[in-house]
């Protein structure tokens, strides 16, 4: 196979994981490494050459494909643009960066003649792009949704054995599964990022992460993973990216939430930090990929994946335009969460009075909402637990009902309102 010549930017988790990889490649020859310090001992890395100058790279005409692997908005969108106007092709993983930038460095890339590779971008080691992008092709998209966090669905597997949300989460860190400050994954910011590149590769826009429902783990606790448990349940934080709306919406339906997953499903048998993904296409019906979402190897396998099949397909007339999906040049926004259909779990710790039990069904009648399950528990002193689950809700029905409760002096807490799966 013909050489060709590499940067990269970073050598952290991943980037080590490609310099182990490469190994096993010596077509691939990476020239430099950029760095943010030089301090850090890199002992297990004798032969990398490094700089902290991220130029030397950016110009140095004999290096042909940029690796980036150093992650987040900035300096890193700057850096690849340069990149791009130097005419080099992009393996990247970072999906932050193409979330909120994808659709001028694709524009940039085109008017360039180069290629942007993002395998690793979504769901670290399962192959989830290339087969929406290729193994997918004679499909329109209708679906994907799925487990797309590594980080979360460890801590909800652990909170499974009675932990709270914050002894999960410390385990998580000490593990290295977590970062110190988790917002990114415990908010849903990650998954959004995930969310938007899978919508470009599956409806051709980019969906803008600002626009997208994000809702995280940490209301969650033990006793709503104990009931879920009850009903026949598991929780998972879930992202979905419908086309056209499950429910006739207009637009993009993305979103991310906790949601019950019932125990028979797939999706509620990915433990640990591994990710499960449900593609639907209209023609071949729904696949379910499952593997791991993380992690240095995993990462980096489909990184150098993706370099092996640049570099095959290198000197091919008109190469960058085969590999290179149709994504428009303006990202598209997320429809609103209103008009979204799903059953909810709730639960509500309210005063132990008479007739409770009737006002909760007046007051969800009055908003469209038909009970399936209600059950009370544990009248200790002067509160009980009531736990609802409903028949399919209007999200707007939800808000509106929620809203009118929160008033209601029966009403001590609002425990948790959490969706129900529905197949996107
Ligand atoms: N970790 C995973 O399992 C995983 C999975 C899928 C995707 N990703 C994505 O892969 C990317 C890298 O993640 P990671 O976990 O490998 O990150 P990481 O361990 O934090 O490594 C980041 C690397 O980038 C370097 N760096 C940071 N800022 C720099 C700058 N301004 N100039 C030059 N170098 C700079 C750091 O240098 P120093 O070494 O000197 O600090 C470090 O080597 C991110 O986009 C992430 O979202 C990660």
């Amino acid at each position: 196979m013909a050489r060709v010549v590499l940067g990269m930017l970073g050598l952290g988790t991943v980037g080590t994981g490609v310099v182990e990889l490469l190994a096993r490649h010596r077509h691939l020859t990476l020239k430099k490494v950029a760095v943010k310090s030089l301090d850090k001992d890199r002992s297990a890395m004798p032969n990398c050459p490094l700089t902290t100058d991220v130029d030397e790279i950016i110009n140095d005409a004999e290096i042909e494909v940029l690796v980036e692997v150093m992650g987040g908005e900035n300096p890193t969108v700057g850096y690849l643009e340069r990149a791009i106007k130097k005419r080099k092709h992009i393996v990247t993983a970072n999906k932050e960066v193409l979330a909120k930038h994808g659709p001028r460095l694709f524009a940039l890339a085109k008017e360039h003649g180069v290629a942007i590779f993002f395998e690793a971008s979504v769901a670290g080691g399962v192959p989830l792009l290339s087969t929406i992008h290729k193994g997918l092709e004679a499909n329109e998209i209708e679906s994907i949704m799925g487990i797309l966090n590594g980080t979360t669905n460890f801590i909800l597997s652990n909170m499974e054995t009675g932990k709270s949300y914050a002894d999960a989460l410390k385990e998580a860190q000490d593990l290295g599964f977590a970062e110190d400050d988790p917002t990114a994954d415990v908010d849903g910011f990650d998954v959004a990022y995930k969310l938007s590149v899978l919508s470009a590769l599956g409806f051709g826009y980019f969906v803008r992460p600002d626009t997208i429902y994000k809702e995280g783990i940490r209301n969650i606790t033990e006793e709503d993973m104990a009931l879920a448990k009850e009903f026949g349940y598991r929780i998972k934080l879930l992202g979905t990216a419908a086309k056209g709306g499950s429910n006739g919406n207009q637009g993009f339906d993305v979103r991310v939430h906790p949601t019950l997953v019932p125990v028979t499903h797939p999706l509620a048998s990915v433990s640990g930090a591994n990710n499960g993904i449900l593609v639907r296409g209209h023609a071949v019906g729904q696949l379910t990929l499952i593997g791991p979402g993380a992690g240095k190897l995993p990462t980096a396998s489909a990184v150098v994946g993706d370099l092996m099949n640049l570099a095959g397909a290198l000197k091919l007339p008109d190469f960058a335009s085969y590999f290179q999906p149709t994504i428009e040049a303006s990202p598209a926004s997320a429809a609103p969460p209103d008009h979204w259909k799903c059953p909810f779990y709730l639960r509500l710790v309210v005063k132990d009075t008479p007739g409770v039990i009737g006002k909760l069904g007046t007051i969800f009648g009055a908003h469209n909402i038909s009970i399936a399950t209600i059950i009370q528990r544990g009248a200790e002193g002067r509160e009980a637990t009531v736990v609802i689950l409903t028949h399919d809700v209007l999200g707007k029905d939800m808000n509106s009902a929620l809203a009118e409760l929160k008033k209601c002096d029966f009403l001590s807490s609002l425990g948790n309102a959490i969706r129900i799966f529905r197949s996107a």
